[in-house]
């Protein structure tokens, strides 16, 4: 295998967006193309995530935005793999690049969904589920991840507090970095105060609905151009699967495919959990943050919601995780989700998280899953 970096990257922000997803992701693309110190025409394959084109009448978006940067000879591919669509296309253009096939891959992830009503979003969400065992017996993603924390809090002693503290973590975050949705920091009285959308997850514990596109640029060592920014070296790229539906699961203390991909993970890299600096991880609703530093190996199990709530897991922490805001507060504009991570793990080695940096950026580990888990991709990067 060839060794593989990531040259470019750029985002949206995140929220409400007035262009239509194949206008962001065309622009985002050409800006992360620019990042790289490339031309469009050096690019071999186009990596696009886009799970809910249909809501704009748009699918095959993927000949649109390679059209749209003058290289419509250029082969392109849609990865759908629910909330974990563009890391997926990450792990693919990837194998690509290291394998040899070409030399430079485009990944854009880009999504617009705020023109839908809360309810009709949240049925298209829902569609990601095991659709006759859940979805159609009236599961959606605020209750299949309820009944997760809910299943945490009853085997462990948590307290509503811990989990509020990771959602003011994450809208301070947020509320420093410009690709934000929500910009806007919360104090442990609003949260309490806030909602149940579903019990026991109030409305601070949710992700909220956003539009966004970012992209990414990969490259092999060996045939970058000249980058304006340092890359990051892709030391690991692992994916994993799982049983979809929560029923089928032997436990519901942690999800089995983010235990799968992140050992893969840290085996691929030669890395421990130890060794990395910083994360972002799929936060998109308080407890999926939680079980995913424990499923990772970062904190021993039915402990991580203690830790957070004592602050190792701030900006300025031993173990900084989410900077970007997550999807808790940066947002999660679906199929933008995981390539957006890397952008900010990008951003944060290059000096570019003004007001949010992280103390230190030598490894840093993007987790993002797709639904409640029947996907993970777990990517670890490093410096030069
Ligand atoms: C939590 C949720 C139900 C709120 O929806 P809603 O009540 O219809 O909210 P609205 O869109 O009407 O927004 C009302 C206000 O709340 C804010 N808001 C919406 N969702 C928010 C969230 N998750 N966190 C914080 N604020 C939020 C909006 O910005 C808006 O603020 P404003 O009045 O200052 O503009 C919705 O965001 C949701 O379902 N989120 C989960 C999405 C999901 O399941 N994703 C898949 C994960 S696997």
């Amino acid at each position: 295998m060839r060794e593989t970096w990531i040259v470019g990257a750029a985002s949206s922000r995140y929220g409400k967006m007035a262009e239509t997803a194949r206008e962001a992701a065309t622009r985002v693309a050409m800006e992360a193309i620019r990042d790289a110190g490339l031309e469009p025409k050096q690019i071999g394959h186009t990596f696009v995530a886009n799970c809910f084109g249909l809501a704009e009448h748009q699918a095959h978006v993927g000949p649109l935005i390679n059209s749209g940067l003058g290289i419509p000879e250029v082969p392109s591919v849609t990865v759908e793999s629910a909330c974990s669509s563009s890391s997926a296309a990450l792990h693919e253009a990837f194998v690509q690049v290291a394998g040899g096939f070409v030399d430079s891959a485009l990944v854009v992830g880009a999504e617009r969904l705020s023109h839908l009503t809360t309810q009709t979003a949240t049925t298209f969400f829902a569609i990601a589920a095991d659709y006759p065992f859940e979805t159609r017996n009236g599961a959606t993603f605020p209750g299949l991840y309820a009944t997760l924390a809910s299943a945490y809090r009853a085997a462990y002693r948590t307290t509503p507090e811990m989990f509020g503290a990771i959602a003011i973590k994450n809208h301070a975050n947020a509320a420093r970095n410009p690709h934000a949705h929500l910009q806007k920091e919360i104090s442990m009285e609003t949260y309490l105060a806030s909602p149940i959308v579903a019990s026991p997850l109030r409305l601070y514990d949710c992700c909220p609905f956003s539009d966004g596109a970012a992209a990414v640029v990969v490259s092999a060592r060996e045939s970058i151009g000249r980058p304006a920014r340092e890359p990051l070296v892709v030391r690991a790229s692992a994916r994993a699967g799982a049983v979809t539906g929560l029923h089928d699961r032997p436990d519901l203390l942690g999800l089995p495919s983010t235990r799968t991909a992140g050992a893969r993970a840290f085996r691929q890299a030669r890395l421990e959990p130890r060794e990395i600096d910083f994360l972002e991880v799929h936060d998109c609703f308080t407890i999926a943050e939680v079980l995913a530093l424990e499923d990772l190996g970062f904190f021993p199990k039915g402990t991580a919601a203690r830790e957070s709530g004592d602050g190792v897991t701030a900006r300025d922490g031993r173990l900084p995780v989410n900077p970007s805001g997550g999807l808790k507060a940066k947002g999660h504009p679906v199929s933008a989700t995981g390539v957006g991570q890397v952008v900010e793990i990008f951003e944060q080695v290059n000096g570019r998280a003004g007001g949010r940096e992280v103390p230190r950026t030598g490894t840093a580990l993007a987790h993002n899953v797709g639904a409640t888990g029947g996907s993970c991709s777990v990517h670890i990067f490093s410096r030069r």
